[in-house]
């Protein structure tokens, strides 16, 4: 079946993900546009096969590309504000992936996180994607798709930076800056309150 060709991209962290016809395998191309380093984590389906690393530092203007399988449903994520403690165990202030180390091993990460979730080769052998603030927010991040044969490959993000707007109650802070953004539903317990 025609594989649509999809490559995503984030503002601040970037994906690029690309499927060729007659290929069995999809290219992620990981872009980190922010001005600070960050951490991506990848988080796959039970069972399926791992992309590696899971977890890795990507400096600011930096990229990396990393191959799924034909078929892969994952998940992927920034981490911000990482940093070793004395004893040597790696954490970050946002969507850590509490491995104690910049590999996430199979951990998702701690909300809250913008994601950006793909199911390739899903219903009707199609790609799907999205950005999704489910579980909150913390950073910017754009999926582009490019040069897809089934039509509908449409560029999908958050571009805006809700940490500088996140309201009190569901803002992280850090000192005075706000680095993240719950969910209200996460922050209330409470899938009423939006
Ligand atoms: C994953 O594999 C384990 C062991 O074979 C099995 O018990 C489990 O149900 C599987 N999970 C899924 C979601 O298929
Ligand atoms: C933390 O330590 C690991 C392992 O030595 C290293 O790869 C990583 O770059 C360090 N991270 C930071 C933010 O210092």
């Amino acid at each position: 079946m025609d594989r649509s060709l999809i490559s995503a991209s984030l503002l601040t962290l970037l994906l690029s993900l690309s499927s060729f016809h007659f290929v069995d395998s999809t290219t992620f191309k990981i872009v980190n546009r922010c001005q600070h380093t960050i951490w991506p984590g990848i988080l796959i389906g039970a069972n399926r096969t791992a992309l590696t690393p899971t977890g890795f530092t990507l400096e600011s203007g930096k990229s990396r590309t990393l191959t799924a399988p034909k078929s892969w449903p994952g998940r992927f994520w920034a981490r911000t504000l990482c940093s070793n403690d004395s004893s040597g165990k790696f954490s970050c202030v946002t969507a850590d992936c509490g491995s104690g180390k910049v590999k996430c091993a199979g951990a998702g990460s701690i909300p809250p996180a913008t994601l950006a979730e793909f199911t390739l080769n899903g219903d009707r052998g199609l790609d799907f994607y999205d950005v999704s603030l489910v579980d909150g927010y913390n950073l910017p991040m754009l999926v582009e798709a490019t040069g897809g044969t089934s039509g509908g490959c449409y560029s999908t993000g958050c571009v805006a930076n809700l940490n500088r707007v996140c309201p009190a109650e569901l803002r992280v802070a850090r000192g005075n800056l706000g680095v993240a953004g719950r969910s209200p539903c996460e922050a209330f317990g409470d899938p009423q309150r939006f």
